[in-house]
């Protein structure tokens, strides 16, 4: 297992899904130490992690599943407390905040007060109070840089950069300029905030962390996962690995010094989505 220095990586939700094939990536890819999250069955969770395919012997070690609802605050702040407890002086290096649901409203006259609560509780609310409780383990400007690859040949490894990424899940139908079908009116809406949160937060580490932490929003194309179970006939879609491997590798590509890159919206093939 990497040294503290390394910093750590984080998958929240990894239940299943593009949070399930991010952590395996990262067990599989890096050196860290990973923490995964679900809202239940952490023992269920760790041990489907652990049975994937091309793990290194010791994924074991490091993987540390832990139970976090983004809808109850106290299983974040619990959360922040056992990395604190367990990984002490150990910066977060590389994070996805991911959780998303969709209840479906075609036509205004469909939208329930508590399925739109529920949308923008999991998928805006999430996301704010992820990044509240970890932001903390972000690195300052004082911060030293992370290692990067001692092993720069290894085709198998994912090339960390020096600074920290924090990556939040949006998707392309939160892009107002993106709508021309309409209908999700709270996904939508709820989805569109994360664009507005990624790039407030950034502005928050600029300052913060200069150059050692950067944030950004994500659409990770349309990826055959429960959310698209209803579309899987008949659409092309991309596998959760295929979706998670493209966006870590354009993720550890991304200078944190560029203005062009940090606080705005990335999907899958490196390409920006608008707001
Ligand atoms: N798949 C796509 O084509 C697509 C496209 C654009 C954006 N996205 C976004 O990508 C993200 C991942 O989607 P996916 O395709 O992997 O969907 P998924 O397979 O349906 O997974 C959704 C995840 O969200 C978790 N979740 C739901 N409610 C939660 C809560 N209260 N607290 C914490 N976690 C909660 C689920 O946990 P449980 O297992 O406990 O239910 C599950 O891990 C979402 O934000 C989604 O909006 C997906």
């Amino acid at each position: 297992m990497a040294s503290a220095k390394h910093g750590f990586a984080l998958v929240t939700p990894a239940s299943r899904g593009l949070g399930f094939a991010f952590a395996q990536q990262l067990l599989a890819k890096t050196q860290l130490p990973v923490v995964a999250t679900a809202r239940k069955n952490c023992a269920d969770l760790r041990d489907k992690l652990l049975s994937s395919e091309g793990l290194p012997q010791d994924a074991e070690q490091r993987l540390r599943v832990l139970e976090v609802d983004v809808t109850d605050e106290t299983t974040i702040s619990s959360m922040a407390d056992t990395i604190r407890q367990d990984y002490p002086k150990t910066p977060l290096r590389i994070a996805l905040a991911i959780p998303g649901i969709l209840h479906v409203e075609k036509s205004p006259a469909q939208i329930g007060a508590e399925s739109a609560l529920h949308s923008f509780q999991v998928n805006a609310l999430g996301p704010l109070l992820l990044m509240k409780h970890l932001s903390p383990f972000l690195p300052t400007k004082s911060s030293p840089e992370f290692p990067i690859s001692e092993n720069p040949e290894s085709d198998n490894e994912l090339k960390l950069p020096s600074h920290a990424i924090y990556a939040m899940m949006a998707a392309r139908v939160g892009s107002i300029s993106d709508n021309n079908s309409g209908g999700w009116y709270s996904y939508r809406a709820s989805k569109a905030s994360v664009y507005q949160i990624a790039k407030t937060f950034d502005l928050y580490l600029r300052g913060r962390c200069a150059e050692k932490a950067l944030a950004v929003a994500l659409h990770p194309g349309t990826v055959r996962t429960d959310f698209t179970k209803e579309f899987w006939s008949g659409r092309e879609m991309l596998e959760p690995l295929d979706s998670a491997y493209r966006i870590l590798q354009f993720l550890a590509g991304m200078p944190a010094g560029s203005k062009d890159g940090r606080g705005r919206c990335w999907d899958w093939k490196g390409e920006e989505v608008l707001p």
